[in-house]
């Protein structure tokens, strides 16, 4: 509705970008500079948990992605009262956990999940700040589907479209962003 729109492009007006950032040639698009202004706080998290009601009501957990889908992961964890389950990278999460190994574009990496905290088609929701080549949200996808989770979406904070990460997600899994930048 008209009032979510408006507080749409309230939210993209306080979110800054960095030219040349962290290498010559890329725009960084920094989400921590929307998030340092209370009011600004306050508006992301509403505008996440009423596009989580909309859009994926049957949510049972949600996923964040190390280290900036955290923030987000838990504050709708926290308002909508279900887990939050972090994916990491190797090595840092104890107990039994459930790897998944992907390409890079030099080498591989390993995504890591708590094994306990995952039950036979529990809904998942993935959770991250940003989406820009799909990458990050396609490994995580295919390490919850390794686990036995449903994955029944992703949200995300802002989508780059120009990069057209959203078509190298595995088909039937519904990415929704609430702000698109070139
Ligand atoms: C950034 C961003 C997303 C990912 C998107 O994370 O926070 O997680 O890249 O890129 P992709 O769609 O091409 O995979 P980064 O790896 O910089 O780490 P951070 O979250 O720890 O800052
Ligand atoms: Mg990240």
């Amino acid at each position: 509705d008209a009032d979510y729109e408006k507080k749409l492009l309230e939210l993209k007006s306080k979110i800054k970008s960095f030219p040349d950032f962290p290498k010559p040639g890329i725009l960084f698009w920094d989400i921590f500079s929307a998030i340092s202004d209370g009011p600004t706080c306050k508006l992301l998290q509403s505008l996440l948990v009423q596009t989580v009601k909309a859009k994926f009501p049957e949510v049972e957990a949600v996923i964040g992605l190390e280290s900036r889908g955290f923030l987000f992961s838990f504050a709708l964890a926290a308002e909508l009262g279900i887990g939050c389950l972090p994916v990491r990278k190797k090595g840092k999460l104890p107990g039994e956990v459930v790897s998944y190994k992907y390409e890079l574009e030099y080498g591989t990496d390993v995504l890591e999940l708590q094994k306990n905290t995952i039950r036979p088609g529990l809904k998942c929701l993935i959770v991250d700040d940003l989406i820009a080549t799909g990458g990050s949200i396609t490994a995580a996808t295919q390490l919850l589907k390794s686990s036995g989770a449903d994955v029944i979406g992703c949200l995300l904070v802002i989508e780059l479209t120009s990069l057209q990460g959203r078509h190298n997600i595995p088909k039937g899994i519904p990415v929704h962003s609430l702000i698109k930048y070139d």
